[in-house]
């Protein structure tokens, strides 16, 4: 199983930026961290971030018929972005939407996500862990289409 795990604007920011809200844990610390988890598990991780909208829909639209599923934090995107709403669309790869943040007890504007709409389930509110609860939902629901 070949997963894609994407994260959008400011999360290579981890570490440093709002330990409140995101942790302590950096970038590094969380691809390591779920590098591991995959591993361990047989799955196949690669990674990809960025701060440019149009450079995340590439990565999505590169998964097109090589991953078997995306993990994606869209970052503040999430709250404005039509493009990677279509870009999963258009791809069709099986796309669970992770927010380290319990993004539903924060600002009003954080309460709209356009991409939730094309994923197959939302996990937030979890921290970092959030990203290993979408691994486990993607082997489930791959699996079973098995
Ligand atoms: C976030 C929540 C978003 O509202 C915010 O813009 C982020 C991170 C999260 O992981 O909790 O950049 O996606």
């Amino acid at each position: 199983m070949n997963l894609l795990i994407i994260n959008g604007p400011n999360l290579n920011m981890l570490g440093i930026r709002e330990p409140d809200h995101y942790g302590r844990e950096t970038y590094a610390g969380l691809v390591e961290k779920i590098q591991a988890y995959c591993g361990d598990l047989g799955i196949q991780a690669s990674f990809y971030q960025s701060n440019h909208e149009g450079d995340l829909v590439d990565a999505i639209q590169g998964a097109y018929g090589k991953m078997d599923g995306i993990i994606i934090n869209p970052g503040a995107y999430t709250h404005t972005s039509i493009a990677l709403l279509d870009a999963v669309k258009a791809v069709s790869v099986p796309t669970v939407e992770v927010h380290i943040s319990d993004v539903a007890s924060r600002e009003d504007f954080r309460q709209v996500s356009y991409i939730r709409q094309a994923c197959i389930g939302t996990i937030a509110g979890q921290g970092t862990d959030g990203y290993l609860r979408a691994v486990d939902l993607l082997r489930e629901r791959l699996e079973v289409r098995a």
